[in-house]
C-alpha cells in the first residue's frame, strides 16, 4: 500500500499527507513557512482563542495570519462552546483560512477550566454544535482534534468523532492519549486503528509519538490512518517531512548535514526576527536550538552561548564555533 499520497479534506486538495501539528509557542508562521518549504503538506497554526478573536484582540489575531508561502491556511480555534465559536467567525474569516480546526485536546488547566480544549471530550454534543456552526457559517472545511478521552475510564473518542462527522467535520485528528496522560507514556496507536476502522470512509489523521520518519511509517502501517501529524518530532527538525516522504516513497532517506541544520536554524531565526523583532526573536529561538543541534558535535558550547544571545550576530558567531 502506498502510504504517501495526495489527500482532500473537504474541498482542499493537498499534495501530501504529512502534516505539521498545531503547537502553541512553536507553529508560528515563521516555523510553518519553513516546514512547508521542507515538505509539510499542511501546517496548522497554534491554537487561537475564539474569545480573543471575538474581542478583536490584536496579539490573538496575529496568530491567524497566513505565512507568505502558505497556500492553505489552517487555523486552529479553541473555545468552550458554539456561541463563543460563532462570535469569532467574522474575525477569523478575515484571514481567509482554507481550513478551520477545533481544539478538543489541550490539557492546560487555564484552558480546560473554561470548558475548552480537552474538557470538550466530556461534552461530545458541544463538539458537534461547534462543528455545525463553523460548517454552516463559514463554508470552510472543519477538522477536529481530539484525544482518546478525558481519562482511561472515559475513553469516548468514537462518540466524539461521530458527533464531529455527523455535524459535517471533514476530518478528525486524534492524539492517541487521554487528557490525563498529557504527553507520556507511549501513545496508544491501537485506538487510532479502532477509530479508522469505525470511520473507514472518513479522513483520520494520526498524532502521538512521531519522532522519526520510521515512526510515521509504522503509524501508517499499524493504524491505517490517512495522514500523520508531526508535533514534538518536528521541533527543530523541519527535515522530518522530507525524510518521511523519502522513506515512504523510496525506502530510505538521507539525514541532514550539520551545515543544513545550521542553515535551517538561521532561516528560522531570520523569519522570526521579521515577525517579532530581533531581540524577542533571539530569546524565542533559544528553545529551538538544542533540537536543531541534536547530535551535532560541539553543540553544548553553542547552546550555552545562545541561551544568552539577543542578536543574530551572537547566534552566527556561536554557530561558527562548530566544526564541520
Ligand atoms: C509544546 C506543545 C504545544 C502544543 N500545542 C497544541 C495546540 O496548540 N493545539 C493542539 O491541538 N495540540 C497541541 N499540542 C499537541 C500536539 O499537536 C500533538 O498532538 C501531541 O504533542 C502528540 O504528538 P507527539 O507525541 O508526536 O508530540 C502541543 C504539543 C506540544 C508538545
Amino acid at each position: 500500500m502506498r502510504h504517501f499520497h495526495s489527500i482532500s479534506i473537504g474541498n482542499v486538495n493537498l499534495d501530501g499527507n504529512l502534516f505539521l501539528a498545531p503547537m502553541a509557542g512553536y507553529t508560528d508562521r515563521a516555523y510553518r513557512s519553513l516546514c512547508l518549504e521542507k515538505g509539510a503538506s499542511l501546517a496548522y497554526t497554534e491554537m487561537v482563542s475564539a474569545e480573543g478573536l471575538a474581542r478583536n484582540n490584536e496579539p490573538t489575531k496575529d496568530l491567524a495570519v497566513r505565512a507568505d508561502n502558505e497556500k492553505n491556511l489552517a487555523v486552529q480555534l479553541f473555545g468552550p462552546d458554539e456561541d463563543t465559536i460563532a462570535r469569532s467567525i467574522d474575525v477569523v474569516m478575515k484571514f481567509n483560512p482554507q481550513l478551520l480546526d477545533i481544539n478538543c485536546g489541550c490539557p492546560v488547566p487555564k484552558v480546560t477550566r473554561t470548558g475548552a480544549g480537552s474538557a470538550l471530550m466530556k461534552n461530545p454534543k458541544t463538539i458537534g454544535k461547534m462543528v455545525s456552526v463553523l460548517v454552516k457559517e463559514t463554508g470552510v472545511p472543519v477538522t477536529v482534534k481530539i484525544r482518546t478521552g478525558w481519562d482511561c475510564s472515559s475513553m469516548n473518542y468514537l462518540e466524539c468523532a461521530e458527533q464531529a462527522f455527523d455535524s459535517g467535520a471533514a476530518a478528525v485528528c486524534m492524539h492517541a492519549r487521554t487528557k490525563t496522560q498529557l504527553y507520556t507514556p507511549t501513545a496508544h496507536w491501537e485506538y487510532l486503528t479502532d477509530l479508522k476502522k469505525h470511520f473507514p470512509d472518513k479522513v483520520i489523521i494520526g498524532s502521538g509519538d512521531l519522532f522519526t520518519a520510521e515512526d510515521a511509517l509504522a503509524m501508517f502501517e499499524q493504524t491505517g490512518v490517512d495522514a500523520v501529524s508531526f508535533a514534538r518530532g518536528a521541533i527543530g527538525n523541519p527535515f522530518i517531512f522530507e525524510e518521511t516522504r523519502a522513506l515512504l516513497e523510496k525506502g530510505s532517506y538521507e539525514e541532514p548535514s550539520t551545515e543544513e541544520k545550521i542553515s535551517a536554524l538561521l532561516i528560522h531565526l531570520h523569519r522570526l526576527c521579521g515577525l517579532i523583532g530581533e531581540n524577542r526573536a533571539c530569546r524565542e529561538m533559544r528553545k529551538h536550538v538544542s533540537q536543531y543541534l541534536k547530535g551535532v558535535a560541539g553543540s553544548v558550547k553553542v547552546k550555552r552561548i545562545t541561551s544568552q544571545a539577543v542578536t543574530i550576530g551572537e547566534y552566527t558567531e556561536a554557530l561558527n564555533l562548530l566544526e564541520y
